[in-house]
Formats: structure tokens, sequence, C-alpha cells
């Protein structure tokens, strides 16, 4: 994660406190959970939950290291999901490693994943504030509703752009947006700021979201791996919902079924890909990215001068130019 100096110094400050808790909390599981929870939480990953429930927190005051299992709590979510969301995809690969369910199984990475929840939220309970067990739940209880959406839609013949944002504020949206808003708990609960939390959070979440799905089109020769994975993967995104649309029906649904069945030919992904380029149709999904993001910018201004309060717009300003 390339973030803006300033950022960076202050994730650096904090980022061993919260693998730190990560790791406390991964020693306390059990010794068929640990391996499975071990490998997914060990193989990288950004950290942007945690991240921004401690900016959060600090924004409205509460800068004690009490935030930290509540942050590493977000991991443990956002872990959990990502262990289950490789086995409904059928992912090989999670943060450069082989996917938990290839090395440890199925049956033993889905009670993984439920393990992981659970301790998450007795993590979140141990605080004794129901309104931070009710957040977490209800991003929990949101993702799957996200999730199972998308399984719904993707059998259907079309998918509309409002469609496609309706799965992504569930599956990623959020998650996101308790991040923010537990923060905003944990430092007092006033409602007009937890109000601000929640919607910097979910609209974050939702321009986040886009910027990943328009790089994945984007032009990057020295990642060194092939281009357009979601394609490949038979992922339906915003930049392949603007290509779709300009297919006449019958043009569309024949050219979505090969897409879902995965049978486009390299020729085929190459073209589909030049083609989205060439229009830049990605640039269209940052465009769009662009609106929630300013709808974050404003709900971030509400909320009182700090310099929590400007790193956060610096973490707009890495959503918005993020560019891997
Ligand atoms: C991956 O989330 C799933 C999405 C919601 C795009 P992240 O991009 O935050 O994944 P890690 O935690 O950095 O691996
Ligand atoms: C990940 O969704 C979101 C959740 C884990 C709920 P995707 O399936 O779109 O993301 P990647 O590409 O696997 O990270
Ligand atoms: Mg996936
Ligand atoms: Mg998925």
């Amino acid at each position: 994660m390339k973030l803006q100096p300033e950022l960076q110094e202050y994730f650096q400050g904090v980022l061993p406190n919260i693998e730190a808790c990560i790791q406390e909390q991964l020693d306390s599981l059990n010794s068929y959970v640990f391996p499975v929870a071990s490998h997914v939480l060990g193989s990288g990953g950004k950290r942007l939950r945690p991240l921004l429930c401690i900016l959060m927190a600090g924004a409205m005051g509460h800068r004690e290291a009490s935030v930290y299992p509540l942050a590493s709590a977000l991991e443990l979510v956002h872990s959990a999901t990502l262990l289950h969301d490789d086995i409904l995809d059928n992912s090989e690969l999670r943060r450069g490693e082989r996917a938990a369910h290839l090395v440890f199984g199925m049956k033993e990475t889905i009670l993984a994943g439920d393990a992981l929840l659970a301790h998450a939220n007795k993590i979140v309970a141990d605080y004794g504030n129901p309104d931070l067990v009710n957040c977490i739940s209800e991003a929990i209880s949101s993702t799957v509703t996200g999730e199972i959406l998308e399984i719904q839609k993707m059998r259907q013949p079309n998918l509309s752009q409002a469609e496609y944002l309706d799965i992504i504020k569930g599956k990623t949206g959020y998650l996101i947006q308790s991040s923010c808003e537990s923060g905003a708990i944990l430092a007092g609960n006033r409602s007009a700021e937890r109000e601000a939390s929640r919607q910097l959070g979910l609209n974050l979440g939702v321009a986040f979201q886009l910027v990943d799905d328009a790089l994945d089109y984007s032009p990057a020769p020295d990642l060194g791996k092939p281009m357009g994975g979601d394609l490949r993967e038979g992922k339906i995104t915003m930049p392949l919902i603007h290509f779709l649309q300009e297919l006449d029906a019958e043009q569309r649904e024949r050219f979505l079924t090969r897409v879902k069945d995965k049978a486009l030919s390299e020729k085929e992904l190459e073209e589909t890909m030049r083609c989205i380029r060439s229009r830049e149709l990605h640039i269209r999904a940052r465009e769009e990215a662009e609106t929630y993001l300013q709808a974050a910018y404003q709900a971030l201004a509400s909320l009182p001068e700090s310099r929590e309060k400007s790193l956060l717009v610096r973490m707009l300003e890495y959503i918005r130019t993020r560019d891997y």
C-alpha cells in the first residue's frame, strides 16, 4: 500500500500494535482453527480496516491502546470473509499464497472462517458495549447478504449498474462502514459524528471496490501477472458492465454466458481487454468512484479538526489515485 508520507508514518506507528494484537488473538484460537487462520492472516493484507477504525477513533478523541483489540477484530472478520469468499469463487490465490481451502481443505476452511467470526464477536463483546456488538454483527450480516446477492444476480442474463452497486455495498461497503463506525462508537457515540463515520465508511468502501475493479483493467506492464484476472475468473465488475451495455441483447447474453463459463479464448480475452481500455470503460468506473469519494469528503468535513481527520483526507486521496 503506497500511502502518502504523513499517512505512511502514522500507519508505521500503529502497525506493530495491530500485528501484535492480531497475533495474540491468533494464539488464543484452538489448535484446529489456528493453522488456517494463521495462513490467511499471516500472508499479508493491507490492514485497511484496522487502520480506518484507529483513525476514526482518533478523529473523535480516542487515542488509547484499548482500540487495538477492536481494530484487530475487524481484520479477523475480514479474513473470515476472505476464507469463505475464496471457496465461493473457487479462487486459488489469496494475498500471494495458495488459498486456504486448497491447503487445509474446504470443510476445515469453512469452519475456521466461522470460528474466526465468532472469535471476533467475542473480542467486541468484551468491550461491554451493545452498540459495538450490534455494529459488527450487522456488518457481518450485510457482507453475507452482499455475497448471496452476487450469487443470485450472477445467474441472471444481465446485471445493471445499480444491481452491481448494491452487491459491492453489501460485500465490501458495510464492513468498511463498520470499521469507521465502531471507532466512533468506542470514542463516545455522539450521534451526529457517528452518522458521519457511517457515511464516510460506506462511501469510501464503495469507492475502494470500484477503483479495485478499474485497476484490474488498467495497463500495468510491470506486475508480472496476466492482466484481466477478473475477466479470466468470470467476474463481472463495473468496466465489463459498461462493455456489455454496448452490445445488443442477444450478443450480450451469449457473451455473458461465455464469461461466466470461463470459456473465452485467450484471443477473445485480449480483444475484450483492448476494447475496454480503448473506450476507457475502466476510467469510467474510476469516475463513478469519484461520486462516492465526494460523499466521503463531505461526511469527513463535518468532523472537528484533528490530525486523524487530515489523515483520513489523505486516505481518500490514496483511494482516488491508487494505481496498483
Ligand atoms: C479484498 O480486500 C476484498 C475486497 C473487498 C476488494 P482488501 O483489498 O482490503 O484485501 P487485503 O486485506 O489487502 O488482502
Ligand atoms: C471480496 O469480494 C469481498 C468479500 C470478501 C466479502 P471479491 O470476490 O470480489 O474479491 P476478491 O477479488 O476475491 O478479493
Ligand atoms: Mg473473490
Ligand atoms: Mg467473491
